[in-house]
C-alpha cells in the first residue's frame, strides 16, 4: 500500500507488518521518516528533532541552521553539498566538480511492478506489487535521480532502485550509484554479514556498530566468496524471535559496495551500490544509468526476516520452470571422474546412479575440445573427440537409455590462451594492452562488455542446447576478473567494464534461460563465489560451495540460509573421506545435509558398498515424500535453548502447519554430555502432532514451549531427522 498525503507531503509505504515513511520538506529535500514495525500512516516527522549543530552546514536557501544535510535522514544522498556522509550519489559535473543536489520534483504512484533497463529485477507474478517513483533532481545541472520503490505488501518487501539520467545539456561522470540509501535516525544496532573465502562461503559474523563506516564488498568483479551482498541491521538485542531487523540485499552480480556508517549522533546510514572505487560512468546529455535493486525488509527477529527472504526469493526472484517445482535428483561427475569423463568412467556411473533412483546425470567438466587438464579448451563448445569418440550425442544417448535426463557443465565467461577461440580472437580476452594479463586457473575472462562475445556465448551454448536433448546446465564462473580494461571502449569509458561485464552475463542469461525455459540452470562459481540474488534471476539455483564436506556444509548452509531458501542451494552427497577435508561422516549424515538443499550426489557410486548402495535408494525414497517441505517449509534455525554448541538443528514447517521436520547434526559427541534439548518453532499450538519415530503424540504448544530431548547420540557425526505430522 502507497499513499500520499499531500498536507503533510509525507509518503508512506505499506506491508503486512512494517511501515516506511518519507517526507518531502519545504525546500525540496526528500526526508526519511521511518522504516519499522507498522504503525499507520500519519505522519511521523515529529520523531526527528532538529537544532543548530555546530559544524553542519546549512542550504543556502533555506535560512534556517537547524537545516543540514549531514544531520538529516534521506532517501538518497549525494556529496559536495554539505553531507559529511556515506554518499548515495556520486557525480562529477563537466566543470569538473563534484557535487550535485537533490530536491524533489514529483512523485508517481502506480500498480505493479517497475523494471530496469538491462538488469534484473524481482517480479511480480501474482500482480501484487505497486510502484513508487519518486523524481529528484538537481536544480544546477539538471542531473535527475528517479528512485523506485516496488511494494509487495503481503511479502513485507520494500524494494528499491535508482535511475540516473542526464537531463542537462553536458556530459557527467558517474563515480558511484548507489541503490538505495537507508537512515536510521535511533537505536543502537549490530552489523550481520557474511563473509568466507572458497570452500567457506557465507559465515555470518556479528558485531556492534562502532563509530565510522563499515565498508564491506567485493572488488573481485563477481559478487564473491569474500562477502555476500546481503546483510542485516539488528538491534543489539536481537534474536532469532525479537528485535528489530532490516536486511538488504543487492540483486546483483558484481564487484559491489556495502557501506553502513554510525556517525556522530547516533544515526546509522547503509548505502549498497555496484562496482568498486575504480566505477566510473560517463553519461552523455540524454543518457541515464540504472542501479541494480535492492530487497529490503524489516522483521521482529532473525526468524521472521529470514523467513521474509525466503518466499521472497523463491517466488518473486527465482523464475522459469523450476521455480516452485520440484528439482530432479541428480549426480555429478566432477568428484567421481573428475576431469577423466570418458564413456567407460561416466556410463557405469549412470547405470548405477538410475538403478539406485537418481534422475538427472551431470557431466561436468572434461568433456569438451582439448581439455583433459584446467589449462585448455575454455571457449570451444564442442567435444573432445579423443574424451567422446563417438561425440557428445551419442554419450548423451546412452545416458538416457538408462532413464536419467542429462545435464552438462559449461564455463562460457571465460577462455583458455590454448583454444581456438584465443587464437581466433584474443582481444575478446579482459587484458590490458601492454601487459600480461593475471591467470585464475591458468584462463582468462571474456570481455562480456562486447556484444559480439556475448552473442558468441548466446550462439554457442544455445547451439549446444538446440542440438541436444540437455535438461539442465551447470554454468561455472572459475576466476575473478581482473586487467579490466576492454577494446572496444575509448579511455573515459574504462571505469564502466567491470559492470558493463555484469550487463553481458545478464543479457547472455536472459536470452537463454528465456530461448530455453524448460532447461533448468544451476549457477556456480567455484562453488558459491557468485551465490546472489542478481544470478537467481536466471539460475534458480547455486552450486553453494566446492566444499562437499556434511559438517563443513553445516555452517555454509546455515549462513547462506539467512537471506536465500534452501531450494536455491545446490547441495550433494559426496564421498568419504571427503576429498577436502578428509573427514569421514557417515553417509547418512551426508544425506541429511545435502537434502536440506537442492538434492543430489556427485561420488563414485561403483566405490560404494551394497549397504551403501540400499542406504542411497532409500534416501532418495525418503527426500521424496520429503521433498515439497523442504523446498516451501518455513525454516527455523534451532539452539538457542540447548546447552550444546557443537549441534546443528534445523526445522521446516509446511505452509499449512500440517508437517514439520526436525534435523539434527552432532558436529563432536562427548562422554557423559548434556542432552540436546530443543523447542520447536511454527507449529500450530492447538494441533497434535504424531512423531513418524518416537511414537508418541504431542502438542504443538509442547514442543514449542516444554519442546523436546533427543535420546543420547553417540558416534561419528550422527543425524538425526524427526518427521511430525498433525493427526
Ligand atoms: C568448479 C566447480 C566444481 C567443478 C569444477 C570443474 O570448481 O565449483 O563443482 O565443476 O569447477 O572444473
Amino acid at each position: 500500500m502507497i499513499n500520499y498525503d499531500s498536507k503533510s507531503r509525507t509518503l508512506t509505504l505499506e506491508t503486512v507488518h512494517s511501515s516506511y515513511q518519507m517526507q518531502i520538506d519545504p525546500w525540496g529535500y526528500l526526508h526519511h521518516v521511518y522504516y519499522g514495525k507498522r504503525v499507520g500512516q500519519e505522519d511521523l516527522s515529529y520523531v526527528h528533532r532538529y537544532y543548530d549543530r555546530g559544524f553542519s552546514g546549512n542550504p543556502y536557501d533555506c535560512d534556517n541552521r537547524a537545516l543540514s544535510l549531514d544531520t538529516l535522514c534521506q532517501e538518497y544522498s549525494s556529496w559536495g553539498v554539505g553531507d559529511y556522509r556515506v554518499p548515495s550519489l556520486g557525480v562529477r559535473n563537466a566543470d569538473g566538480s563534484r557535487c550535485g543536489e537533490l530536491r524533489y520534483v514529483s512523485h508517481e504512484i502506480r500498480g505493479g511492478k517497475y523494471s530496469l533497463p538491462g538488469l534484473p529485477t524481482a517480479w511480480d507474478p501474482e500482480g501484487e506489487a505497486e510502484t513508487l517513483a519518486v523524481t529528484l533532481s538537481d536544480p544546477v545541472t539538471s542531473l535527475t535521480v528517479t528512485l523506485y520503490y516496488g511494494v509487495f505488501y503481503e511479502k513485507d518487501i520494500i524494494t528499491r532502485a535508482a535511475e540516473i539520467r542526464n537531463g542537462g545539456s553536458a556530459p557527467v561522470e558517474l563515480e558511484k550509484a548507489g541503490s538505495f540509501c537507508l537512515d536510521l535516525p535511533f537505536g543502537s544496532w549490530d552489523l550481520l554479514h557474511f563473509h568466507g573465502r572458497h570452500c567457506m562461503e557465507r559465515a555470518p559474523e556479528r558485531r556492534p556498530l562502532i563509530h565510522g563506516i563499515e565498508s564491506l564488498g567485493s572488488r573481485r568483479g563477481m559478487s564473491s566468496h569474500q562477502h555476500n551482498p546481503f546483510l542485516i541491521l539488528c538491534d543489539r538485542q536481537a534474536a532469532e524471535d525479537r528485535g528489530d531487523c532490516y536486511g538488504m540485499m543487492l540483486l546483483y552480480s558484481g564487484s559491489f559496495r556495502a557501506e553502513v556508517e554510525l556517525e556522530q549522533f547516533g544515526s546509522v546510514r547503509a548505502v549498497m551500490s555496484p562496482g568498486d572505487e575504480s566505477f566510473r560512468w560517463l553519461l552523455e546529455p540524454g543518457e541515464s544509468f540504472a542501479a541494480p535493486e535492492s530487497l529490503l525488509s524489516w522483521g521482529e527477529g532473525l526468524s521472521a526476516l529470514t523467513l521474509q527472504y525466503h518466499r521472497f526469493v523463491r517466488e518473486n526472484v527465482c523464475r522459469g520452470e523450476y521455480r516452485l517445482a520440484r528439482r530432479p535428483v541428480l549426480i555429478n561427475s566432477w568428484e567421481a571422474c573428475y576431469m577423466d569423463v570418458r564413456p567407460e568412467r561416466v556410463l557405469p556411473l549412470a547405470r548405477e546412479a538410475a538403478e539406485l533412483g537418481v534422475e538427472l546425470f551431470v557431466l561436468d567438466d572434461g568433456w569438451f575440445h582439448g581439455r583433459t587438464e584446467d589449462n585448455a579448451g575454455l571457449g570451444d563448445w564442442f567435444e573432445n573427440t579423443q574424451r567422446l569418440p563417438q561425440g557428445l550425442g551419442s554419450l548423451i544417448e546412452q545416458i538416457r537409455a538408462t532413464g536419467l535426463q542429462f545435464g552438462l557443465w559449461v564455463e562460457p565467461e571465460m577462455v583458455s590462451e590454448n583454444s581456438d577461440l584465443y587464437r581466433a580472437h584474443p582481444d575478446w580476452a579482459l587484458t590490458v594492452p601492454g601487459r600480461k594479463p593475471m591467470l585464475g586457473r591458468h584462463q582468462l575472462v571474456l570481455d562480456l562488455s562486447r556484444t559480439e562475445v556475448q552473442d558468441y556465448i548466446i550462439g554457442t551454448i544455445g547451439g549446444l542446447l538446440e542440438r541436444y536433448p540437455i535438461s539442465y546446465i551447470k554454468w561455472d564462473m572459475n576466476r575473478c576478473l581482473s586487467d579490466l580494461y576492454s577494446r572496444s571502449f575509448p579511455a573515459e569509458r574504462q571505469g564502466e567494464v567491470a559492470h558493463r561485464c555484469v550487463l553481458g552475463v545478464y543479457r547472455v542469461m536472459e536470452a537463454l534461460t528465456t530461448r530455453f525455459p524448460k532447461v533448468l540452470f544451476e549457477g556456480c562459481s567455484g562453488g558459491g563465489g557468485r551465490f546472489d540474488a542478481g544470478m537467481l534471476c536466471y539460475t534458480p539455483q547455486i552450486w553453494c560451495s566446492d566444499d562437499t564436506d556434511a559438517i563443513e556444509r553445516l555452517s555454509i548452509q546455515r549462513g547462506t540460509a539467512y537471506g536465500y531458501p534452501l531450494c536455491t542451494m545446490g547441495s550433494h552427497v559426496s564421498a568419504a573421506p571427503n576429498h577436502q577435508t578428509g573427514r569421514t561422516t557417515p553417509i547418512h549424515t551426508r544425506a541429511v545435509v545435502a537434502m536440506s538443499g537442492a538434492f543430489g550426489y556427485e561420488l563414485d557410486l561403483g566405490k560404494l558398498s551394497r549397504e551403501e548402495k540400499e542406504e542411497i535408494r532409500e534416501q532418495i525414497r525418503r527426500f521424496h515424500q520429503d521433498e515439497a517441505l523442504l523446498r516451501e517449509g518455513s525454516y527455523y534455525r534451532l539452539g538457542e535453548y540447548t546447552a550444546r554448541q557443537d549441534a546443528e538443528a534445523w526445522l521446516l514447517v509446511s505452509p499449512d502447519q500440517s508437517r514439520a521436520l526436525l534435523n539434527v547434526v552432532v558436529k563432536a559427541s562427548h562422554a557423559n554430555a548434556p542432552l540436546i534439548h530443543l523447542r520447536f518453532k511454527g507449529l500450530d499450538p492447538d494441533a497434535r502432532y504424531a512423531m513418524e519415530e518416537d511414537e508418541g503424540v504431542f502438542s504443538g504448544a509442547a514442543l514449542m514451549r516444554a519442546g523436546y530431548t533427543l535420546p543420547q547420540l553417540l558416534g561419528d557425526y550422527p543425524a538425526v531427522q524427526l518427521h511430525l505430522r498433525r493427526i
